[in-house]
C-alpha cells in the first residue's frame, strides 16, 4: 500500500507517518522543508518495518500549483500507484479581521483550499483509472463551527468541507473511491506557532501551551481507525470542544450564546498577548480530567 502524506514534516502529519511506518506501508513524505522530511524519514526507518526504498521524500509547496502534476508523476514512477492521499498540510490564523491584510486571506485560501484541490485534481484521475483509492483531508472542527481570530482559516476549512462533500457525490459511481473529512479539535502541534497573523509575512512565532490539547498520537490513532473504516467524516476532539461542535450542529441558538461568551474571553486573552485558549480550557480540563 502506498500512502502520500502532505505536511509530513511536523505535527499531525509527522505523527501519522510514524504510525503508518509501523504498519509497513510505503510512504511519500511531502512538505517544504527537506531537512525536516529527511529527519522524519530517518525516524520512520528506525522502526525497522520499512527499507530506504519504501520512503520517498518529495519536497512540495502546496501553493506552487504548477509543480503538483510533476510531483504526482514522480510518485507514480517510484511506486506505480497511490492508494491513499492524505491532504494534511495547512496553516491557521490568529488575528482579528479588522486588523488583517487581505493577503492573509488570499494565502489561507491558496494553501488550505486551492493547494489541496490542485493536488487532489492531479491524483484523482489515477484513482479513477484504478477504480479505487482514498482521499483523506485533515479538515478541522473549525470547518464546522466558527471562532474569533480565525476567520480566514474557518473560511478555508468550511470551503474544503463543502468541496469534498460535493466531490463525494460526483464520485458515487466509483464506490471504491473513498472521500474522508477528518475534523480534529485542538491537537498538540506547531499549528499556533506557525499561524498567520495580521500580515502574510508575520506568523505567531512563539510556542504556546499545549496541555489542554489532545495528544498528537491519540488524534492520529483515531484518524487511522476512521481511515481503515472508510468513514466519510469524523470529529476528533475531547470535551468541551466536542460538546461545542454538537451544540453548533443540533442546538445552534445555544451554540451562539456559548460561542459569544467564550469568544469574548478568547479576544481578551489575545489582546493581552496571552494564548487565546490555553488559560480557560486548561482550567476546565484540570477540573474534569
Ligand atoms: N493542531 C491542531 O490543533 C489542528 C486542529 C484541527 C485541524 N488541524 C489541521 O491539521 C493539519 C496539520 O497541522 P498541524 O497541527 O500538524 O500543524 P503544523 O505542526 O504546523 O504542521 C503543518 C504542516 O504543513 C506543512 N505546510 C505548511 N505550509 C505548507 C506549504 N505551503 N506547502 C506544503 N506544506 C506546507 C508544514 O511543513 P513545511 O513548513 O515544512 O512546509 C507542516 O508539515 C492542518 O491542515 C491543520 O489545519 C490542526
Amino acid at each position: 500500500m502506498v500512502v502520500w502524506v502532505t505536511g509530513a514534516s511536523s505535527g499531525i502529519g509527522e505523527e501519522l507517518v510514524y504510525q503508518l511506518s509501523k504498519l509497513g506501508v510505503s510512504l511519500v513524505l511531502s512538505a517544504r522543508r527537506v531537512q525536516e522530511l529527511e529527519r522524519v524519514k530517518r525516524r520512520c526507518l528506525e522502526n525497522g518495518n520499512l527499507k530506504d526504498k519504501d520512503i520517498l521524500v518529495l519536497p512540495l509547496d502546496l501553493t506552487d500549483r504548477s509543480s503538483h502534476e510533476a510531483a504526482t508523476k514522480m510518485v507514480l514512477q517510484e511506486f506505480g500507484k497511490i492508494d491513499i492521499l492524505v491532504n494534511n498540510a495547512g496553516r491557521s490564523q490568529r488575528s482579528l479581521f479588522v486588523e488583517t491584510s487581505l493577503d492573509v486571506y488570499k494565502e489561507l485560501i491558496e494553501l488550505n483550499y486551492l493547494g489541496t484541490l490542485s493536488l487532489t485534481m492531479c491524483v484523482l484521475p489515477h484513482m479513477i483509472e484504478r477504480k479505487q483509492g482514498k482521499i483523506v483531508t485533515v479538515n478541522s472542527l473549525l470547518g464546522i463551527i466558527s471562532a474569533p481570530l480565525s476567520s480566514g482559516y474557518c473560511a478555508s476549512k468550511h470551503a474544503l468541507r463543502g468541496f469534498f462533500n460535493c466531490l463525494r457525490t460526483e464520485l458515487a459511481t466509483y464506490p471504491g473511491i473513498v472521500v474522508s473529512n477528518i475534523c480534529p479539535g485542538p491537537v498538540q502541534s506547531n499549528i499556533v506557532k506557525n499561524a498567520l497573523s495580521e500580515e502574510v509575512t508575520k506568523s505567531v512565532g512563539i510556542d504556546v501551551a499545549q496541555s489542554h490539547k489532545m495528544a498528537t498520537s491519540r488524534c492520529v490513532r483515531l484518524m487511522l481507525i476512521s481511515m481503515a473504516n472508510d468513514l466519510k467524516e469524523v470529529w476528533i476532539a475531547d470535551h468541551p470542544f466536542l460538546l461545542i461542535a454538537y451544540l453548533w450542529q443540533y442546538m445552534p441558538t445555544w451554540a451562539w450564546w456559548l460561542t459569544n461568551i467564550l469568544g469574548k474571553k478568547r479576544i481578551e486573552n489575545f489582546k493581552k498577548g496571552l494564548d487565546a485558549d490555553a488559560s480557560y480550557f486548561k482550567t476546565w480540563k484540570t477540573k474534569h480530567d
